[in-house]
């Protein structure tokens, strides 16, 4: 009997269902039983002797490296967020909200590889070519020379990558795709996964150079798998607020490169425009004589960055004061307040307490927690914090603040953009023409302010 050409195995716990169920029967977890294709091991017939396997097992030392060649996308900021361009042979995925821009940077980097020599096929379950062409009219790259597909069919795709022997396909999106070996409609679980699938070998098998487009839903998480994650070797989000003109582009996983690299765009009419000194832009609107407004120097990858930190403290109309944060965990905004409260004699207890970062960007390292807490303690005493003077430093629960890594750098960028002095741990020293002054518990935060 001929075996089925699918099971329906569960994400959670591995059992296989012979159909599609919404709920595994072993486990009982709902939405996670997801079609794959069957496979057939077999075993590898022995060869030469009885007792070998035929296989040899190297000294790393004698392996050749291979130096590993890049491909310039003719963007600088795609180019270095990708680690410094892009690898033949390998597949990136790009995710971001629908809307975001993901089709037209792409559709740039495409025109500008074209221009570069190279031969780069744009394929579309998305949108026509006739919306293609409409979108490149609109673009200053001559995207004249982009080979563009509609095609939902990823098996045609590939035949037509290799038929125009192109050395980089972008497929928008992997959403779209569906490949003939499984049954389930395109979009779902296990299209998604086996089409991925399918075209990273496609990519480590003829050298081409694979980029897919990956739509994220708004909890914030790729429409798909995460396994899509675990498949590819680069993962770069597209992130902004659509109603702001900035765009933010993070490589979260990349194997040829380092991770969390930023790279900032401004989406303008004629497509998107990278910004070769974010710092700046971040800084922008800052109006240094506010109370409640302070400036730290965040690590981006191996980049530092500098951004403006906003508070606002203001009486509560009614009720439970609010704590609202934006760009910042609402849990370490809750510990900053416990900390400047119990620590420092702040008290914040019945106002309400609203965060904010500039243009989108998120603060994930505590060296950033010293700046924050001298914006909180800026809005409630009604303080500018000094124009001139950044704050970095982590701070522990005892109100104790703590030296941040890579300080050097984070200084020399700062000096760059006129800072002066840098607030923080003792243990700083100073770089980039700028004095460190110790600050060495939350307490004197409002001393610093008057110095
Ligand atoms: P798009 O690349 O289609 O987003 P995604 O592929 O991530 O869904 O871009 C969407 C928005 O960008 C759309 O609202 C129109 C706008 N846009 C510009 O502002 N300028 C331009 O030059 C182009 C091509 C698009
Ligand atoms: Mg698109």
């Amino acid at each position: 009997m001929a075996r089925p050409r699918s099971v329906y195995r569960c994400a959670e716990c591995g059992h296989e269902h012979p159909k599609w169920v919404g709920r595994c029967e072993a486990c009982s977890a709902w939405n996670a039983v997801a079609e794959e294709p069957t496979t057939v091991v077999v075993a590898p017939k022995r060869v030469g002797r009885p007792e070998g396997t035929g296989r040899r097992a190297r000294p790393l030392g004698e392996v050749e490296g291979d130096r590993l060649v890049r491909w310039t996308l003719g963007i600088p900021e795609l180019d270095f967020v990708f680690g410094g361009g892009l690898v033949p042979g390998s597949m990136a995925l790009i995710g971001g909200e629908p809307g975001i821009g993901k089709s037209t940077l792409l559709l740039q980097a495409a025109a500008r590889m074209v221009e570069s020599g190279r031969r780069v096929l744009y394929a579309s379950g998305e949108e026509s070519a006739e919306q293609i062409r409409l979108r490149a009219d609109r673009l200053t790259e001559a995207a004249g020379g982009v080979l563009v597909l509609g095609e939902t069919h990823l098996e045609t795709v590939l035949d037509v990558t290799r038929e125009v022997r192109a050395d980089l396909l972008i497929l928008d999106s992997i959403q779209t795709v569906f490949t003939d070996t499984l049954e389930s409609a395109p979009g779902s679980v296990g299209q998604v996964r086996e089409s991925a699938a399918r075209l990273m070998r496609f990519a480590k098998d003829t050298g081409v150079a694979v980029i897919v487009v990956g739509h994220v839903t708004k909890g914030g998480t790729l429409a798909g798998p995460k396994t899509l994650e675990h498949i590819v070797d680069t993962v770069l989000y597209f992130e902004g607020e659509t109603s702001l003109n900035y765009r933010l582009l993070r490589a979260t996983k990349n194997r040829f490169g380092s991770v969390d690299e930023l790279g900032v765009f401004s989406m303008t009419e004629r497509g998107l425009i990278g910004v070769p000194n974010p710092s700046a832009l971040f800084l922008e609107a800052r109006s240094a004589s506010t109370s409640g407004s302070a400036v730290t120097a965040l690590m981006e990858g191996t980049r530092p960055v500098l951004v403006e930190v906003q508070a606002l403290a203001a009486r509560s109309g009614y009720g439970t004061p609010q704590r609202v944060a934006t760009g910042l965990d609402p849990k370490r905004l809750a510990v900053l307040l416990a900390v400047l409260e119990r620590r420092a004699g702040h008290n914040f207890g019945d106002l309400d307490v609203f965060v904010q970062v500039s243009a989108g960007v998120r603060l994930t390292e505590p060296g950033a927690d010293l700046a924050v807490a001298a914006a909180l303690v800026s809005s409630l005493k009604n303080l500018p914090t000094p124009a001139d003077a950044l704050f970095l430093g982590e701070i522990g629960l005892a109100g104790e603040v703590r030296p941040v890594g890579g300080v050097d750098r984070r200084l020399v960028e700062a000096g760059r953009l006129g800072f002066n002095r840098a607030f923080g741990s003792g243990r700083h020293t100073g770089a980039g023409g700028i004095r460190t002054v110790a600050l060495d518990h939350v307490d004197e935060l409002v001393r610093a302010f008057a110095a």
